[in-house]
């Protein structure tokens, strides 16, 4: 048993589990990726004391009094900077990799604002996308920490197909 902090919410997980079947089944936090469910894609990254962490590597018992962070627990407004700015970017295809992504890039920002080019790319070095070729996720990243620094998000374009 341990109890652990997710997106803010206390929880006392009773059964000795990976993460990511914790956050998945028993929270319903869908965001979390289970793309090889051993360590080597990344899809399922999450920040746990706001480092990036493999999801369905830790045993909750592990985890006592830690803080875990999901795509569903970014604020309001950290969540229509990187839809807007992985949109705008065209990073996103099947989306699988997506949440991963986002969350490497929140942990490389909230301590670097303004990235190098090189530093985005090794945020993201190991979480693999089969479909974009990474250099439009590298381009959101940057975007991202753009408009974060800004402290604004434009209006998503009219011509986005949301559908
Ligand atoms: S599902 Fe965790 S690294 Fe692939
Ligand atoms: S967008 Fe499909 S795996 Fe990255």
């Amino acid at each position: 048993m341990a109890a652990f902090t997710v997106n803010g919410k206390l929880v006392t997980v009773e059964k000795n589990q990976k993460l990511i079947r914790s956050l998945r089944d028993d929270l319903g936090l869908t965001s979390v990726k289970d793309g090889c469910s051993e360590g080597a894609c990344g899809t399922c990254t999450v920040l746990i004391d706001g480092k990036p962490t493999r999801a369905c590597i830790p045993q909750t018992d592990k985890l006592e009094g830690k803080s875990v962070l999901t795509v569903e627990g970014l604020t309001d407004f950290e969540k229509q900077v990187y839809t807007y700015a992985f949109g705008q970017a065209g990073a996103v295809q099947c989306g699988f990799c997506i949440p991963g992504m986002v969350m490497c890039a929140k942990a490389l920002l909230d301590g670097n604002p303004n990235p190098a080019r090189e530093e985005a790319a090794f945020a993201i070095r190991n979480n693999i996308c089969r479909c974009t070729g990474y250099v439009k996720i590298i381009d959101a990243i940057l975007l991202a920490a753009e408009l974060l620094r800004a402290g604004e998000v434009p209006e998503i374009p009219s011509d986005w197909s949301l559908g």
